[in-house]
């Protein structure tokens, strides 16, 4: 492979800076571009650690032209754009916030990369695109169904790509679309650093472990599920990173877009989560039982097979790996990059 540039937008974030280790640890070259509105220029040191390479790194927003056209006076080979807002509740409570940052900064983006000729992009999608699905698993042609702002954001601008490469042939797009990343890379340097109460469930056990929470609410005792809990896909968020470079690969090689599922194609509820990470951090992680919430759902996994047949890519790492790594990463940052 010739030595490429590639521009990882929200670089900084969690997903951002494994995908950026795995990058440097290939041989491209990257340019991380953030606003450090939910992450830490901290996070991009340990990145460069880990690595042993340095990133250029240009702190702005993907919104600002004058800092877009900054970025891309270097070439560009591809661009990863994982900057996004991304809480599914807070969404709903500032719908504005997320069409703006979400939507606006991907087209800010897009209007950027054809300034530039560059016609390579991989896109966080998400899985919360399907809604609540008709059917499990979850394959790449079930139906469009957000649920919340959050996951509105995500299906517009695949819509988006779509429509950017019907209208020229060199355009690539990859929409990839992430079940629920967990875990942390083996080195306990980067990982997920929540700035407020954390929404999801690992990074809240996680807290508990730490003392940072005192309790987890588990949202429902009576989901149709084998132990009435909620069941989701965790995918190690290295096997995560992964996919990205395959996807990356793939996108230097064809055009037009495609939309892939990453996840691991199996399921574990809530309190299977809890007792894989009791047994990996030696805590106990306490909890009582809640309500359901409205607009959960009661199971959700991937088929990943698509993944499999394009890029042979597949989740290696099992949901103890990623329990012991990403409490590694908590008990080294018990503040996360703060410390
Ligand atoms: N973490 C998940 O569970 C999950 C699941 C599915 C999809 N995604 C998507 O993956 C992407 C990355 O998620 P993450 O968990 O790493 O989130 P994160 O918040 O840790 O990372 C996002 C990064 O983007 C930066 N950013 C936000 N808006 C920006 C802007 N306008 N300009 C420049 N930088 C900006 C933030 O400072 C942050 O560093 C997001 O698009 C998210 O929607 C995440």
């Amino acid at each position: 492979m010739t030595l490429k540039t590639v521009l990882v937008t929200g670089g900084a974030g969690y997903i951002g800076t494994h995908t950026m280790v795995e990058l440097l640890g290939q041989g491209y070259e990257v340019v991380c571009l953030d606003n450090f509105s939910n992450s830490s220029p901290e996070a991009i040191k340990r990145v460069e650690k880990i690595a042993g390479k340095k990133i250029t790194t240009v702190t702005g927003d993907v919104r600002d032209r004058e800092v877009m056209s900054r970025v891309f006076k270097r070439p560009i080979d591809g661009v990863i754009h994982f900057a996004a807002l991304k809480a599914v509740g807070d969404s709903v409570k500032r719908p504005i916030d997320y069409y703006g940052n979400n939507v606006g900064g991907s087209i800010a983006l897009l209007d950027a990369m054809h300034e530039r000729g560059v016609h390579r992009i991989v896109f966080s999608s998400s899985a919360t695109v399907y809604g609540v699905p008709e059917k499990l698993p979850i394959e790449e042609s079930a139906p469009i169904r957000p649920i919340n702002p959050y996951g509105q954001t995500k299906a517009m601008v695949e819509q988006m790509l779509l429509d950017w490469c019907m209208a020229d042939a060199t355009h690539t797009a990859i929409s990839l679309r992430y079940f629920n990343p967990i875990g942390a890379h083996e080195s306990g340097l980067i990982g997920e650093d929540p700035h407020d109460v954390p929404n999801n469930l690992f990074p809240f056990i996680t807290q508990i472990a730490i003392g940072k929470q005192a309790q987890l609410t588990v949202w429902g005792d009576d989901w149709p599920t084998p132990d009435g809990t909620g069941v989701r896909d965790y995918l190690h968020v290295m096997d995560l990173a992964r996919g990205h470079v395959n996807a990356l690969e793939h996108a230097f090689g064809i055009g037009g877009h495609a939309t892939v599922n990453l996840g691991t194609g199996n399921g574990t509820s809530v309190l299977q989560m809890i007792a894989a990470f009791e047994v990996a951090s030696g805590k106990k992680i306490t909890y009582q039982f809640g309500p359901r919430r409205a607009g959960d759902v009661a199971a959700c996994w991937a088929d990943p097979s698509l993944a499999q047949r394009l890029w042979q890519w597949q989740a290696k790492l099992s949901v103890e790996r990623a329990c012991a790594d990403g409490w590694r990463w908590q008990q080294q940052n018990p503040n996360g990059y703060r410390d």
